[in-house]
Parts: C-alpha cells; sequence; structure tokens
C-alpha cells in the first residue's frame, strides 16, 4: 500500500469518526510512523516536544481504533491498513461489483432506482456536521443496516435523515425512503381533522 493512499483513507476515516480532516502535526506522524520513526524523531523534525507528539499520536490511534474496531497503535496500525486492503481486494473479487475502499470508502456508483416517497425538502439545512459524519461512517464504514434517531419533536430526525439520504445517494443503486408508518398516520389524521372542521 503506497503511503498517499493509506493517508487519504486514514483522513476519510478520521473526518467520518471525528468531522475534521487530519491536521499538518498529524499527517506528520502518521508519514513519520509510516516510515518508521521514532516520535523523538517526528517532534525534531516538526519542532514540537516529543511529549506533545506522543500525545496527539495516542490521540490518532485511538480514533482509528474506534473507527476500524480493533486496537490501533504505533506499531501495528501500518499492518492493520495494509491488511484491511487486502481483506478488501478479496471480497472484490468473490462478486462485488462496486469497488470498495478500505473500511468502506466506497466509489460512488449510479443509481438505478430512486423512491424519496414523502421525503421533505432539505435544500435548506444547517449544520448537523458531526452528526451527518457519525452516521455515514455508521452505515458506509461499519455497514450498520438498522439505525434510530431519537429526539424531541420538531428538533430535525426527519430532516436529518433525508439530508443523510441525499449525501450517501451515489453509494447506494436503490434508495427508498419512507416516513414512519405512525409519522404518516399522525399526519393523514392531522389533514383530516382539519379537513372535517373546515
Ligand atoms: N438542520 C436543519 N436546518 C434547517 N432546517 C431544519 C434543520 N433541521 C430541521 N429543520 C426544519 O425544522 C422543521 C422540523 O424538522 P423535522 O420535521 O425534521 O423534525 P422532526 O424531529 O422529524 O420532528 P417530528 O418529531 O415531529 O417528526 C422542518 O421544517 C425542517 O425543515
Ligand atoms: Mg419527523
Amino acid at each position: 500500500m503506497e503511503i498517499e493512499a493509506a493517508l487519504a483513507v486514514t483522513d476519510s476515516l478520521v473526518f467520518a469518526q471525528t468531522g475534521k480532516h487530519l491536521n499538518t502535526l498529524q499527517t506528520a506522524i502518521f508519514r513519520g510512523a509510516w516510515l518508521g520513526q521514532k516520535y523523538e524523531e517526528i517532534a525534531e523534525a516538526n519542532y514540537c516536544s516529543n511529549s506533545h507528539v506522543k500525545m496527539i499520536g495516542a490521540t490518532l490511534w485511538d480514533i482509528l481504533s474506534e473507527s476500524l474496531a480493533e486496537k490501533i497503535t504505533k506499531k501495528n496500525f501500518r499492518a492493520v491498513l495494509e491488511r484491511r486492503e487486502r481483506e478488501e481486494l478479496k471480497t472484490d473479487e468473490i462478486g462485488s461489483s462496486e469497488t470498495a475502499g478500505l473500511g468502506g470508502a466506497r466509489e460512488p456508483i449510479t443509481p438505478i432506482q430512486q423512491d424519496w416517497g414523502e421525503a421533505i425538502d432539505v435544500s435548506v439545512f444547517y449544520g448537523r456536521i458531526s452528526e451527518l459524519a457519525t452516521l455515514e461512517k455508521w452505515i458506509q464504514v461499519d455497514r450498520c443496516r438498522l439505525m434510530g434517531v431519537l429526539g424531541m419533536g420538531g428538533i430535525g430526525k426527519t430532516a436529518l435523515s433525508v439530508k443523510l439520504a441525499q449525501q450517501l445517494q451515489e453509494h447506494f443503486e436503490y434508495l427508498i425512503w419512507r416516513m414512519p408508518v405512525a409519522a404518516l398516520m399522525r399526519r393523514l389524521s392531522f389533514g383530516m381533522s382539519r379537513r372535517v372542521s373546515a
């Protein structure tokens, strides 16, 4: 695995986990560690203290551990990334027609069928960056098939789910968006009572 490819994969994993891209020092630590440098060498090359580099490095390995669901350390991260890439390649050979990157960073595919049902308009949508990144990671990286979004009425659960579906649409051949039955019933009975009282 080339270092640039490993860095790109790591950056997207970190972004999915934290909502932030790798910063300069994290990138330098990754590059140095990939090449087998000691923390002292990385610290010296980047005009930082050894303890600071160690601390930032440890946080980076923790984020990757969480993201890849296995213990990642300075010693094993290169081997783990390379192994995961081999595993992904094997899975592709076995039958997937989609090209999956390490950790699920899939290439966009052309959607064949989309049915947006009662999806609300989210052309004006603010914030929720870290929530979207978390949900995207759960679907793309962890391959989670069922997720619950809980919150107060009107807080933006439906809007968040539509925005997420829009963001991920190019990664799926089929997309069907449906309103939960309970919400649909509420909406229908509200419409009926208005009509009755009108
Ligand atoms: N991030 C956002 N930016 C802009 N508008 C938003 C955002 N989130 C929600 N809204 C708007 O707030 C309103 C309520 O949002 P939404 O219907 O998603 O809430 P909800 O949590 O699903 O409510 P309910 O519990 O009643 O189903 C909608 O008009 C929606 O467009
Ligand atoms: Mg809702």
